[in-house]
């Protein structure tokens, strides 16, 4: 018996860019439910543009299937409806409001008070260091906490993708580690994931699949295993 799995974001011939200048060339790649993927390429390969793309952000043409639905050509508000949330490069977080306040910015579509205290629960449980900062301003946190306050909002949308945007970029090993921990949590319960980083050796550790982007074209993709003993790989990525 052959049992057929649609892919929950699944992306074909996609072209995409700015101002009639291409970023993105026929770009074909998917992320199954739950599933946790990386996409590796150089500084400006088009990895930021293909998350905004994803996000409604960037004129496109062809096709990006998500759960069903097209996305190509809908407006970029209705996509976090739909279970998309994107965590953009930078911390984004509103410096002077409380940490609370910036976490439950993310719950604005969530309509159930219970809903919402156990969203809130469940986040806090996964950052405890921001339970115990819970009252402070945004603004005077450390930037590894202030990327798990940028993470923590856009998990209470309960999304069913999150694209996370070199949440690494410029922060301490130690807490890199334990963001990257967070990321394997979140994949558990299901939430499927398409994470970018500069890190290729630290992205193809957690990720399980991974494409390889070099100047707007996917060029490679595999497993995470296949994908860190090819070549090619190694040597323009992983530096050995
Ligand atoms: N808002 C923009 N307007 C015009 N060109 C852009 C814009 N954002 C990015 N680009 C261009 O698109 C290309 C890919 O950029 P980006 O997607 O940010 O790459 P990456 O995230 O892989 O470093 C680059 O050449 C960049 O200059
Ligand atoms: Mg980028």
């Amino acid at each position: 018996m052959i049992i057929s799995t649609t892919p929950l974001l699944d992306i074909k011939g996609l072209n995409a860019g700015y101002g009639g200048v291409r970023v993105l060339h026929d770009v074909s790649l998917s992320v199954g439910q739950g599933e946790f993927v990386t996409v590796i390429g150089a500084n400006t390969a088009g990895k930021s543009t293909l998350l905004r793309t994803i996000s409604g952000l960037v004129e496109a043409q062809g096709s990006i299937r998500f759960d069903g639905q097209e996305l190509v050509g809908r407006p970029s508000h209705l996509v976090p409806a739909l279970g998309i949330a994107h965590v953009p490069e930078g911390r984004h977080v509103f410096p002077e409001m409380t940490v609370e306040e910036n976490v439950m910015l993310g719950a604005y579509a969530v309509r159930s008070a219970s809903d919402l205290a156990t969203r809130r629960d469940r986040i806090l449980t996964m950052f405890p260091r921001l339970r115990e900062r819970l009252h402070q301003a945004a603004g005077t946190l450390s930037g590894g906490e202030q990327q798990m306050v940028a993470i923590g909002r856009a998990l209470m949308l309960e999304p069913k993708l999150l694209l996370l945007d070199e949440p690494s970029h410029g922060l301490a090993p130690k807490i890199v580690d334990e963001l990257h921990e967070t990321f394997l949590a979140v994949s558990r319960t299901g939430t499927a994931i398409l994470l970018i980083e500069q890190n290729t050796t630290l992205a193809l550790s957690v990720a399980s699949r991974g494409y390889v982007l070099e100047a707007g074209r996917i060029v490679l993709s595999g497993t995470s295993a296949e994908l860190t003993g090819n070549d090619a790989v190694r040597s323009a990525y992983l530096g050995l």
